[in-house]
């Protein structure tokens, strides 16, 4: 019996196999030419010059062929790209925000045989793969495992290497430098503590391959090369994978159905301090940020993708931790912030947006800043005067005003260090002036929306990155009477959110 299975298993392999390396060889350029007419050019450009009319919308812009240089290799460094590497990437697409870059899968969309013609086709964009090919894949060596020796070692590495001076002290890709790849287009070293950002899989072996063979025609050098002036042995560089898998940030990654900001009930006095350990108490939620796309000014490219909430309540005050990660600490005037900018450098900001008046049925204020029906406050805060915040009231796009000061109690208070921006927002749960400001009550779901904005990237005004409506639930403290979430209340809210993060999806990439 196993026999006769091992003998099904080795012909499916072999069948398998002659039939991948048979499309690989034989991969028909014209056959590819029709499919990437089809699917390809509106990004890719109609010659392979990544100057499709999509191409404007998108950061990281799409791919030029005709140099031939492709950054995702598995080849030695200064070899050409093998057609698996190709192939790997039209099959799997590119991560690269929380969700996905513009660079689509198409493994379910295109067959085996249509995928190597692209191949074929996409290689035929230049001369180079007629006279050069490679002699196949990086020597692996033998992998080490991940152990708290190996991942010492790997940060000793990390720091003997120099990856610290493009990917920062704590890997969030936050050290000073202005990088550009060789197609023009400014590239940032990658945040590696979010390594479902990492464009070719974040498994050991794939992390591996990028620090062998580097990123072509970007600065992330090859770590293999014998001319490599930082070069590591095998050994070291599977240190520095344990390392870089190490520093991964959970409380960073957006996980489906994580719609509820669930505020915990403190003890006396509310923190402070953006790093005191009481934040621990409140469970971290991350939320997906999309450039706003709605009203005039769209944006396209945004930098920052993500925002993670905390919030405790005590019976007088509720506050929010918001934290986000922003390789640049944006203020005017911030020498090293102007190494980085993109044009002149504006304040780096965030906001908190809540009704007026807790809604009925769950129901939300049009997302827009609310509407007549709906008012909603921002609680904002900037870079420029960190340890104030103000409030606007809107009842519609545009609508905006900044209220007088005296009228709030609205506090806030940021911080800035190694690549990380820590926010407190603070207000006291009722206030005097129900008309305008919203009256917290605990085991309510309240609507609740984020913005931010990267004053490195050009963000001002309607320029920056959002949420969608979540919710915020003052979770009644311990001894109350239990409470429950209304099972069907939280899946009609899930589908919502998935509805809308695909919705907000198509709209970029179109
Ligand atoms: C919606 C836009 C879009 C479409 C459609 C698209 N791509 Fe891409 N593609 C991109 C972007 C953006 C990148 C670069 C991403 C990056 O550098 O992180 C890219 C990169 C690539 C790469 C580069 C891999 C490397 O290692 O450098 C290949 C190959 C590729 N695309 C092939 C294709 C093919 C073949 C098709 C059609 C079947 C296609 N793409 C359709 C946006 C698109
Ligand atoms: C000279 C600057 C520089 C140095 C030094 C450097 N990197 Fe990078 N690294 C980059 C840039 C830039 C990118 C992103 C390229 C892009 O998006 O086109 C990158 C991307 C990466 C990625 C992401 C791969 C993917 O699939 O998306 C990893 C992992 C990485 N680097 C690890 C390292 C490690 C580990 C070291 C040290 C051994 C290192 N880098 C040294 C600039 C650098």
């Amino acid at each position: 019996m196993m026999g006769k299975i091992r003998f099904f298993m080795l012909s499916f392999l072999i069948v398998f196999f002659i039939s991948s390396s048979l499309f690989a060889a034989q991969g028909d350029k014209d056959a590819g030419k029709k499919i990437y007419e089809k699917k390809c050019w509106w990004c890719h450009g109609e010659k392979g010059e990544g100057n499709g009319p999509a191409a404007e919308f998108l950061m990281p812009p799409p791919r030029d062929f005709t140099l031939g240089v492709y950054k995702y290799k598995s080849s030695p460094p200064g070899q050409v790209a093998r057609d698996e590497d190709i192939f790997r990437i039209i099959s799997d697409g590119m991560p690269g925000t929380m969700l996905g870059t513009a660079m689509p899968a198409w493994k379910d969309v295109l067959s085996e045989k249509d995928r190597w013609d692209l191949v074929a086709y996409v290689k035929s964009m230049t001369d180079l793969f007629q006279t050069e090919k490679a002699s196949g894949e990086i020597n692996f060596g033998s992998q080490v495992s991940s152990s708290e020796e190996s991942i010492k070692k790997g940060k000793e590495a990390f720091k003997k290497a120099k990856c610290f001076e493009c990917h920062g002290e704590n890997g969030k890709g936050d050290a000073i430098k202005k990088l550009k790849d060789d197609w023009g287009f400014r590239v940032w070293p990658r945040n590696l503590t979010k390594p479902w950002t990492f464009r070719a899989g974040s498994e050991p072996k794939d992390i591996f391959t990028r620090v062998s063979v580097g990123i072509p025609g970007t600065p992330m050098p090859s770590f293999a090369d014998p001319k490599s002036e930082n070069k590591l042995t095998d050994e070291e560089r599977w240190h520095v994978v344990n390392y870089v898998k190490s520093i991964q940030d959970d409380t960073k990654r957006l996980k489906e159905g994580e719609i509820v900001v669930k505020a915990k009930y403190a003890e006396g006095n509310l923190p402070e301090d953006t790093n005191a350990p009481e934040w621990n108490n409140a469970s971290a939620t991350a939320y997906q940020m999309v450039p706003q796309i709605i009203a005039k000014d769209r944006f396209f490219k945004p930098t920052n993708d993500g925002i993670t909430v905390r919030a405790l309540f005590n019976d007088k005050e509720i506050a929010f931790l918001l934290e986000w990660d922003d390789r640049t600490k944006s203020i005017p005037g911030d020498a090293d912030a102007e190494k980085l900018a993109e044009g002149e450098v504006l304040e780096d900001a965030v906001a908190i947006q809540l009704p007026v008046t807790i809604p009925e049925a769950m129901q939300k204020p049009y997302f827009g800043h609310g509407d007549k029906e709906m008012g909603v406050n921002q609680w904002y805060w900037s870079s420029g005067n960190a340890t104030a915040a103000k409030v606007i009231d809107s009842t519609g796009l545009g609508s905006g005003k900044a209220r007088d000061a005296a009228k709030t109690d609205v506090k806030g208070k940021g911080e800035y260090k190694a690549g990380v921006w820590r926010v407190i927002l603070k207000r006291s749960l009722t206030t005097a002036n129900a008309k305008d400001d919203l009256q917290f009550e605990a085991g309510k779901f309240i609507p609740i929306g984020f913005a931010s904005w990267d004053g490195s990237n050009g963000e001002k005004g309607s320029k920056h990155t959002m949420t969608t409506w979540y919710w915020v639930l003052l979770e009644p403290k311990a001894g109350s009477k239990v409470y429950t979430y209304p099972a069907a209340a939280i899946i009609v809210l899930v589908v919502g959110q998935l509805w809308f993060a695909r919705g907000m999806r198509k709209d970029y990439e179109k």
